[in-house]
């Protein structure tokens, strides 16, 4: 990240486990006060310790419950919640096991890559496990609008499922539960579009799984690109037949490998580079990169089709290449 954004110390005031698999944090200025205002769909950045001792940043949704139209304007703290990735790179595991009451976290101030839009028609919620965290926001928001709302949240069991009484509360018969285990099998995509009403946005958050469900189906039923809204809520992950090639970048003439479990961008930041970059899991677009040679493996949800096709623009945080070499006009 480039960016020169003022970092926030901020105070652990709660860690609480929610379940086995997921854990509360509230976050308050040291020494009181109210802290910077956020949107419903905001994220902070907070910095952790990975297993390795270096140290990195991690995304969070900002929850909130409250309806008061200005509850998020000037919060006296922030509420995560983080879920234990047992094959993640330590990020929450340290979040899990590491952290306890009165320990200070430094904390990007919140920013918003998947706010909620403007205009007419209802709001659709698709939440999958701990995706749902950026949604109760917006449910609650909408709520405070006096706009329609209806949320459909899917997990593995009602026990693994973060915040199910906060959202029975506040949405009532506007909440659908999807539990795998009570159910005959997965969230029936097919049957959940076929309830929403012509001009209704969705807003998608959950795993890549799910997210390539929807965006598959809402497309094979032609609906208009911008009535979809979603958030990845899992890192990349390495894939089967990932391998190392060659970047070039054209305006220095540098050349540099990478690895099969790395992404260009991260080979890049290794080398001393300084490439912009934000979500690192290819959502935000920050980190596009003109290629001038070599086929592309699009891995991204930026980029359109189109532009997917024309393979003279990739996002190199999450993008590969197909074959051994691409050369980059950086
Ligand atoms: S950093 Fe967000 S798309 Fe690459």
């Amino acid at each position: 990240m480039t960016s020169t954004t003022p970092t926030l110390q901020l105070r652990i005031a709660e860690a609480r486990d929610l379940n086995p698999l997921i854990r509360q944090f509230r976050l308050e200025p040291i020494g009181g006060g109210v802290l910077p205002g956020f949107s419903a769909g905001a994220h902070v950045r907070v910095q952790v310790e990975l297993a390795d001792g270096s140290k990195d940043w991690r995304h969070y949704s900002l929850v909130n419950f409250e309806v008061a139209r200005n509850a998020t304007h000037a919060p006296p703290a922030y509420l995560i919640a983080v879920r234990k990735e047992g094959e993640g790179r330590g990020g929450s595991r340290f979040m899990h096991e590491r952290l306890a009451v009165g320990d200070t976290l430094a904390v990007e101030p919140p920013k918003n890559d998947f706010p909620l839009h403007t205009g007419p028609g209802g709001t659709v919620l698709v939440a999958g496990g701990i995706g749902v965290t950026p949604l109760a926001s917006m449910a609650a928001r909408r709520i405070a609008e006096g706009l329609p709302v209806r949320m459909h949240y899917a997990g593995r069991s009602r026990e693994l499922m973060a915040f199910l009484p906060e959202l029975e509360a506040l949405l009532g018969d506007s909440l659908r539960v999807h539990a795998d285990d009570r159910a005959a099998g997965p969230l029936d995509i097919d049957a959940l579009l076929d309830d929403v009403p012509a001009g209704d946005r969705l807003y998608v958050c959950g795993p890549k799984v799910m997210l390539d469900a929807v965006l598959a189906r809402t497309q094979a039923r032609g609906w208009e690109h911008d009535r979809v809204h979603f958030e990845l809520f899992t890192t990349p992950v390495v894939e089967a037949g990932d391998h190392a090639f060659e970047v070039e970048l054209a305006q220095s003439g540098q050349r540099f490998t990478v690895a099969p479990d790395q992404s260009i961008l991260d080979c890049l930041i290794e080398h001393g580079c300084d490439p912009m970059f934000d979500c690192k899991r290819g959502e935000c677009g920050v980190c596009a990169v003109p290629v001038l040679e070599g086929e592309i493996d699009h891995r991204d949800y930026v980029l359109s089709t189109r532009e997917k096709a024309e393979g003279n623009v990739m996002q190199i945080c999450i993008s590969r290449a197909k074959g051994e070499r691409l050369v980059l006009d950086l």
